[in-house]
């Protein structure tokens, strides 16, 4: 586990606000920074707002206010060269049913201009990823939503862009695939990777994250490095902040 890593933040959310269309405040000036090697959990109920900061991070939405930084690039003024520096798993990956796993691959490899992927390549990221090798050349409309999210893991991973967001990444893992992926996030930490994740696994989030986030009603809550929440029950203190106590109050 990290305690301090130096340099600059590789993902930066600056008062980052979002108020949709119908008048919904969904992030309410959120701040955090994500440096190279480090893992930022949000953790927070349904509609807390954790998605709709990722999708600030890709520019699928603009910010009402504030900005998202990667890697210093300002993502809704320059979306294509932040788009560059950034790798994204969704909640529900799709992928083309009609290819294979390895197919797959190989299409939106080259689509993010990496043309010099072989065969063994796919076939090493595949089996890193968790998925075993008879399913590496079956179609994905045969596939389970587990394997399909390794499958958009492991085309995350051959982009190898400095920065990685996880969208619930272990919604649709078994326990041993949940292991797993913890054990995956650790080896991209270890490679430098900056990783910004929302998951409601409060359990795995103690385990693998450098920074837990709690949020609710688009603000963040509780922000603290995992080494200062080691001996305390998360569990307790993620329903204190849900039932709006303040941080002395979840403490104590
Ligand atoms: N496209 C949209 N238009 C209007 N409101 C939206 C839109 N997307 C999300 N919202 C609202 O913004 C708020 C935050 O939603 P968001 O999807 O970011 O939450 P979340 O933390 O990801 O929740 P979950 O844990 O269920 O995935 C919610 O009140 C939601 O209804
Ligand atoms: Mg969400």
């Amino acid at each position: 586990m990290m305690l301090e890593v130096p340099g600059a933040a590789m993902l930066e959310a600056v008062t980052l606000t979002k108020r949709y269309e119908d008048g919904v405040l969904a992030l309410d000036h959120v701040s955090f920074a994500v440096k190279p090697g480090q893992i930022f959990a949000m953790l927070g109920a349904n509609g807390a707002g954790k998605t709709t900061a990722i999708n600030l991070f890709l520019n699928f939405i603009e910010p009402t206010d504030g900005e998202a930084r990667i890697d210093g690039i300002v993502t809704h003024k320059e979306p294509l060269l932040a788009k560059q520096r950034v790798a994204y798993v969704s909640e529900n990956v799709m992928l083309y049913p009609n290819f294979t796993a390895v197919q797959n691959l190989d299409y939106f490899a080259r689509l993010g201009g990496k043309t010099g992927y072989t065969k063994d390549d796919y076939r090493s990221v595949l089996l890193r990823v968790g998925l075993s090798e008879d399913a590496h050349n079956k179609r994905l409309k045969g596939f389970s939503k587990g394997m399909r999210q390794k499958c958009g893991i492991a085309i995350a991973i051959l982009k190898d862009a400095p920065a990685i967001l996880l969208d619930e990444p272990t919604s649709g893992l078994d326990p041993k695939a949940g292991f797993e992926f913890q054990q995956l996030l650790d080896s991209l930490r270890t490679e430098g990777k900056a990783i910004l994740m929302s998951t409601h696994d409060i359990f795995r989030a103690k385990e693998v994250a450098d920074i837990i986030a709690i949020m609710n009603n688009g603000r963040i809550v509780m922000q603290e490095p995992a080494s200062r929440l080691l001996g305390q029950d998360l569990e307790r203190l993620y329903m204190q902040y849900m039932a709006g106590h303040t941080a002395a109050e979840a403490v104590a």
